[in-house]
């Protein structure tokens, strides 16, 4: 091959890399690779988000909107943007993964700088939002790839039946 042809491989290889880099967050392609009673995962298992072309979203993202907007909001800003206290979940979502989310909320964080501590609460033992947390993760997922716009989803799928019943057996 001319060293002409090898740059133009390289150019596309690259290409290839960011295309497929853009689409990743902290948990990996939030592509959706299976769908069940409107819950929707990635390859690998993991809670993602759907959003048709005309912007209905699926359950879990507005569930986890409004979830998000009830118990995370006050410290951490509307829309997940962050505020002065707490970080932009949008933002960590890009590097944290499925399982992290899950351990931070439900035992929480402190970090203790030279000016200020901030405290996450441990939420584990709050069942609205233990029994909410793929949905909270879902919507910050969404919110994390600029699937969604700022403010609340103007469409929304039903919620499913098997969702309905796995939220009351959670919640007791
Ligand atoms: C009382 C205020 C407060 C509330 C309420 C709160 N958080 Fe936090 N959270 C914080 C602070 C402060 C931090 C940063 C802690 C640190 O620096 O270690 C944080 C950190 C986090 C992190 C780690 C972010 C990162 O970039 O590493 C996650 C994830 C998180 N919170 C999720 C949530 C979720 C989800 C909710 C709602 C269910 C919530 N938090 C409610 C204050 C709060």
């Amino acid at each position: 091959m001319k060293a002409g042809a090898w740059f133009f491989a390289l150019i596309a290889i690259a290409y290839l890399a960011w295309i497929g880099g853009v689409k990743a967050d902290g948990s990996g392609d939030p592509a959706v690779g299976s769908v069940a009673n409107g819950r929707y995962l990635d390859k690998e298992g993991q809670p993602t988000y759907n959003v048709q072309p005309d912007g209905t979203v699926d359950w879990f993202t507005y569930s986890g909107f409004r979830r998000y907007h009830a118990h995370c909001h006050v410290c951490h800003g509307p829309d997940g943007e962050g505020s002065s206290y707490a970080p932009a979940l949008a933002e960590s979502l890009k590097t944290l993964t499925y399982r992290e989310f899950l351990f931070i909320v439900a035992d929480g964080r402190k970090n203790v700088t030279t000016s200020q501590t901030n405290v996450m609460p441990a939420l584990g033992h709050n069942r609205d939002v233990v029994c909410y947390l793929d949905d909270i993760f879902v919507y910050l997922r969404a919110r994390s790839n600029g699937a969604i716009e700022r403010g609340r989803p103007p469409k929304h799928e039903d919620k499913s039946e098997m969702t309905a019943k796995a939220e009351r057996s959670c919640r007791g």
